[in-house]
């Protein structure tokens, strides 16, 4: 297809605003599927992202759309990733398109993640096309929410696109706007192949598949081609694209977006970002814009069932395989035995992979609490990455350390402003910006993220009923007084619950795990110390005293059967508890006292 006759764009929303219905919308609008064959939501290809509303993998699928001035034009839909926990595969993503369908539902108006995406959007060089979505409904505002983005984010909406993705009114004023308003790509069959690497997945069938924008030169199916950031080369199998369907094709050119394959086994060694180029025949540069993906949150996953190691090893495994930018090696803790230390983009991709080990895997997992990377710099000069609290080396061998700080913007109902500030300032977070829209505000803070992967989401809906929006990015390392503070059971730490956090905090967490502890852990035959150290001293301390009566004590001698029962069902309970030194620490008490709540 020529240059002019193409049009790459991507929509961008919050979460709930239609982005998925629109998409729909469109691909059926260029009868790309029969109605009966479409699946509701057909992009969001994973059923946990069908479940919970969240698109993952970015892709992408190609249309045919004959527009009004009689020339039929290819029209390339990027879907990006909804959270903020992929904001480098969104900017990725954006990269390759020219222009941006900015889709805001009517009834609610701008929140977090539009204003988020939208910079995204605009930092791209988009061109970028308001749409007013579900003015169906009796609760929309078009006019109000017009003057919100005008205000709010400083975009023309004189010319904005008003629909209902649900109900299909103005979806033919959506195509046409796509190729009136927005720009053709730019590119030069006859430079070497410059491709961007946008996306790639694992597919049971055909191996890795990776999702490219040519840029300059073609693709060929058979062509010899070479990562420029990875330096691994490979032989092209096949390329085409989706409509949503995979058709094959020839080649790929300037400008047009779709797949390829190439045999390559993981999804690891493909980084998105990467340039893809021809071996023979480099470009002289890569595209601007690569960066490796590094997880910026820890945690540890143990089976509850030591028995479930090995499955538990093999469905990582099978994870990675289709998940770059999610790490794990091994892990052993003297408290719940052997497991990995894994690592995520945020918070919202730890939930994702946990929930995909429980469901798809079968797998009865122990999360502990999640933990942010921080720098330790030695006195002897060298910096260590440090992933896991207990790994922390001895603080006389330590000079200074750093963690790592984000960029936050709350977006909140007036009404909820005042608690929302508080627990920013709470969280050491510091102002950076505070504006009105309308009936509600937007804070920009900057937050440390050890205090937001704390429990900062569930603290902010519960204050604000739900209203508040959030969105963040990493942001900068600075300078911090962090301490390490351990747990001890009748003076045994207890690795799995120890916790870095600043100096200011360490006491109150410090006292509030033992207080948690103290309800969880039943009494024992012996009395039980639990206190909180940070090095040698002892910052909080809780005592739980000794059972003095047997269990069986109340089936006063007679029963036989009944005392057979009360015994066996004791035992049943050992199994879920872990043996700490003399004491029993239950299950249930390591998931309370690591939700942290
Ligand atoms: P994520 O995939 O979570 O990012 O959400 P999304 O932005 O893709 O939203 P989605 O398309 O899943 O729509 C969210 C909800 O709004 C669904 O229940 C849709 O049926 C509904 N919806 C979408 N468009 C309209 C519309 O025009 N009118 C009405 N009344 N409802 C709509």
């Amino acid at each position: 297809t020529k240059l002019s006759h193409i049009r790459n764009f991507s929509i961008v929303a919050h979460i709930d605003h239609g982005k998925s219905t629109l998409a729909d919308r469109l691909i059926q609008a260029c009868g790309a599927i029969e109605a009966r064959d479409m699946k509701e939501q057909m992009l969001d290809s994973m059923d946990i992202e069908r479940e919970r509303g969240i698109t993952i993998k970015a892709q992408t699928v190609r249309l045919e759309y004959k527009a009004k001035d009689g020339l039929t034009y290819q029209l390339n839909l990027m879907d990006t990733p909804g959270h903020v926990d992929f904001a480098y595969e969104v900017s990725r993503s954006l990269a390759a398109c020219e222009g941006s369908l900015l889709v805001v539902d009517a009834s609610q108006g701008v929140e977090a993640q539009t204003l988020a995406n939208v910079y995204h959007a605009l930092d791209a060089g988009h061109e970028v096309v308001p749409v007013l979505n579900k003015i169906d409904l009796p609760a929309a505002e078009p006019e109000r929410v017009k003057q919100q983005i005008e205000d709010v984010i400083g975009l023309d909406t004189s010319d904005a696109v008003m629909i209902s993705a649900k109900t299909g009114i103005g979806i033919d004023l959506v195509l046409e706007a796509l190729v009136t308003r927005l720009p053709c790509p730019e590119g030069e069959e006859n430079e070497p192949l410059q491709a961007l690497l946008v996306d790639s997945w694992y597919d049971a069938y055909l191996g890795v598949i990776i999702l490219v924008r040519i840029k300059n030169g073609v693709l060929r199916k058979g062509q010899k081609i070479r990562m420029m950031a990875s330096g691994l080369a490979y032989q092209v199998d096949s390329v085409g694209y989706f409509t949503p369907k995979i058709i094959q094709s020839n080649e790929l050119r300037p400008g047009e977006m779709g797949f390829f394959t190439a045999g390559i086994k993981a999804v690891a060694d493909t980084k998105v970002g990467d340039t893809v180029t021809d071996d023979k025949k480099p470009a002289a540069e890569p595209l601007p814009g690569f960066k490796p993906s590094v997880p910026v949150v820890w945690c540890g996953l143990f089976p509850i069932d030591a028995a479930d190691y090995e499955d538990l090893r093999d469905s990582l495994a099978k994870l990675r395989l289709n998940d770059a930018s999610f790490q794990y090696e091994p892990e052993t803790s003297a408290a719940l035995g052997f497991g990995f230390r894994c690592g995520f983009l945020g918070l919202l991709h730890l939930e994702i992979i946990q929930e995909r080990l429980e469901r798809e895997f079968n797998l009865d997992l122990i999360t502990t609490a999640p933990s942010v990377v921080y720098r330790v710099h030695l006195t002897n000069g060298d910096m260590q990455e440090l992933h896991n609290p207990a790994d922390m080396p001895d603080p006389a061998r330590i000079d200074h350390m750093e963690e790592p700080w984000i960029k936050a913007t709350i977006m909140v109902p007036d009404e909820y402003l005042g608690p929302v500030l508080t627990l920013c300032t709470d969280r050491r977070g510091q102002q950076v910006d505070l504006t009105y829209a309308g009936s509600r505000a937007m804070a920009v803070y900057k937050l440390p993220l050890n205090e937001v992967v704390f429990d900062f989401y569930d603290r902010l809906k519960s204050i604000s009923r739900g209203y508040a929006s959030f969105d963040y990015e990493v942001d900068s390392y600075s300078e911090s007084e962090l301490v390490k503070v351990s747990i001890l059971v009748n003076a045994e730490p207890v690795d799995a619950l120890s916790f870095v956090v600043h100096k200011a905090n360490a006491e109150s967490r410090g006292r509030g795990i033992c207080q948690r502890l103290k309800e969880l852990i039943p009494r024992q035959m012996f009395q039980i110390a639990i206190q909180a150290a940070i090095g040698g001293r002892i910052v909080a301390r809780e005592s739980i005293s000794a059972l003095r009566k047997d269990v069986t004590a109340k089936c006063y001698g007679g029963d036989a059967s009944r005392k057979r029962k009360l015994l066996d069902k004791q035992k049943e309970g050992k199994k879920r508890m872990r043996q700490f030194g003399k004491v029993e620490i239950p299950q249930s008490a390591f998931l309370a006292a690591l939700k942290m709540g």
